[in-house]
């Protein structure tokens, strides 16, 4: 594989033990690790390609961001403005790239991928670490030993 030294490995450091949570940035870190097999260097494929997961992408992180803050916003996390803030910014640098790409620019596209990877695994773990001890706090040890937040957790606070 020509790009296997630049896939992310999914580390027990990214887990905060909520299922719902986990289980989203597992799937980021997938679609990124994807985009890495398909950086070819050839900029035909590429293009063709990229054209199809940067929507994909969008369409994820969008889901993932909505589901964190509405956790968040419930739980009543102190942080929860700034938070809001720094996934406002990466959507927004996102479609920046996509803007810039059917401009007619020509994006390099492993440094795109690139740059996903630094942002996403420096968000899960500086920032959204800030909210995984908070967070345990909070949600309820379910029977199969996982955490996971619902509403009672919410309105026990
Ligand atoms: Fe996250
Ligand atoms: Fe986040």
């Amino acid at each position: 594989m020509k790009n296997s030294k630049e896939l992310i490995v999914w580390d027990k450091k990214f887990q905060c033990g909520i299922k719902v949570i986990d289980e989203q940035h597992k799937q980021l870190v997938e679609l990124i690790n994807e985009m890495f097999n398909h950086a070819t260097g050839n900029h035909i494929q590429e293009n063709d390609y990229f054209n199809r997961a940067i929507r994909e992408m969008v369409k994820y992180v969008k889901i993932h961001f909505a589901a964190e803050e509405k956790i968040l916003l419930a739980t009543k996390f102190p942080g929860y403005n700034e938070h809001k803030k720094e996934h406002e910014s990466f959507i927004l640098a996102i479609l920046n790239i996509v803007n810039e790409h059917k401009a007619g620019k020509r994006i390099v596209f492993s440094n795109y991928c690139r740059f996903l990877k630094d942002w996403v695994l420096s968000h899960i773990a500086m920032i959204d670490k800030q909210y995984f001890e908070y967070l345990k706090s909070i949600a309820a040890r379910k029977e199969d030993g996982t955490l996971s937040i619902n509403l009672e957790d919410v309105e026990n606070r």
